[in-house]
């Protein structure tokens, strides 16, 4: 085996490789960080990988403090903690530590900080990022602890609106060109503790990155580029992962399918995060499971605007049919060998769930980026799909 290791800038600075961790308190001084809040989720709180990173800060003189207060599908109230925190601790710089519920409410600390307005000013709307004080944002080491979200490398954070009126949850995406994390300390030696289950689910996450990131139709080939390879790295090395959690080879590999994912999406993404976020704002369905299980639905939805890249996309991961199908074949094989449910009922989506969450699933920023244009009711037949087990085609006027 090569050495997988290497120092990154695209685009965002990336020190990848295992063991790299130890380089935390560097990256912090890099960005003229001198008392950092490290944001992470209760879970990892708890284990032994972060008291060893704030030991290392303390060290090296940087006094680090742990905000843990992050639920999975972060609120505002989380991200409201965290900046009443950061300013009482006399904080300069946040450690982003974890998946993509902690990574994504650190970032959004790290902007909210130096701002007067509500999150929700901030929405990935038309122009609304110009809105930032652009001064007032802190520095952001991000430190991925998962293989999926990508959230290391982009500029936005999905953070859930609880509507007090309607009691409807929606994610928004909540987006600044320098919300993207100045340093990423990429160490694949931090998910070898992951179960099975979860490497599964945040690996789908990785790949319906660049599914629906090759999929969608708009122009650039940079961004297609990465997706495809990324595609292949998870084709050689999800189940590898997954099979065996200390094969430190597949984690690495899947560590950047994950960058790459999210690196390639900024050309768009399409129904299955439209359809998906909905269910785990509301239901608290995982993300990249809820991904996995409405994936081949969505392709085969998509089909009619799909055919020419799918025969290159099979060539390009040497499947054994170069067809719409053989890619088909491959996400459902793909699916079964790693244990995703194979519908939506599977993961408690109910029928009445299918015209509750189409409107929703409508509005979603993702649905732009599908090959073919979507209505509220094309959602609603689609999520019946998806609950039901039914693989259709879009129908002309459905
Ligand atoms: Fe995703």
């Amino acid at each position: 085996m090569t050495t997988l290791r290497g120092n990154w800038n695209y685009p965002t600075a990336i020190r990848f490789g295992a063991g790299r961790i130890s380089e935390l308190p560097d990256a912090c001084k890099a960005l003229g960080i001198t008392r950092p809040l490290l944001v992470t989720d209760p879970g990892l709180a708890a284990l032994p990988m972060i008291a060893s990173a704030v030991e290392s800060c303390r060290k090296a003189g940087l006094p680090c403090e742990v905000f843990s207060d992050v639920q999975a599908n972060p609120i505002e109230a989380n991200v409201t903690a965290g900046v009443a925190l950061f300013a009482r601790g006399g904080h300069d710089g946040v450690i982003a530590f974890g998946g993509g519920s902690a990574l994504d409410a650190g970032k959004a600390i790290a902007l909210m900080v130096g701002q007067s307005r509500p999150i929700w000013d901030f929405e990935d709307r038309e122009d609304w990022y110009t809105r930032v004080n652009v001064a007032g944002m802190a520095p952001t080491v991000a430190v991925p602890t998962t293989s999926g979200t990508g959230s290391e490398v982009g500029r936005a954070s999905v953070i859930t609106d609880v509507r007090q009126d309607t009691k409807m949850h929606t994610k928004k995406i909540i987006f600044h060109p320098k919300m993207q994390p100045a340093l990423v300390i990429a160490d694949p030696q931090l998910t070898v503790g992951l179960p099975a289950h979860i490497t599964a689910a945040v690996g789908m996450d990785a790949l319906s990155h660049n599914l629906e990131a090759y999929c969608a139709p708009s122009y650039h080939p940079m961004a297609e580029g990465i997706a495809i390879e990324g595609m292949r790295l998870v084709k050689q090395y999800l189940p590898r992962a997954v099979k065996n959690g200390s094969d430190i080879e597949a984690r690495a590999q899947m560590m950047v399918a994950s960058s790459m994912g999210a690196t390639a999406f900024q050309k768009g993404l399409g129904a299955m995060h439209s359809l998906s976020h909905p269910c785990s704002a509301n239901l608290n369905t995982h993300h990249g499971l809820t991904n996995a299980v409405v994936m081949p639905y969505v392709l085969t939805w998509n089909r009619g605007a799909l055919d020419d890249k799918m025969i290159r996309l099979a060539a390009f991961l040497d499947l054994p049919r170069h067809s719409f199908e053989g890619v088909l074949d491959w996400i459902l094989e793909l699916r079964r060998t790693i244990g995703i449910p194979d519908t939506l009922a599977g993961i408690g989506v109910r029928e009445e769930h299918a015209d509750a969450f189409s409107r929703q699933a409508y509005d979603d920023p993702s649905t732009g980026g599908n090959p073919l244009p979507m209505t509220p009711a094309k959602f609603a037949a689609l999520y019946r799909n998806c609950i039901s087990g039914k693989m259709g085609a879009e129908v002309a006027g459905g």
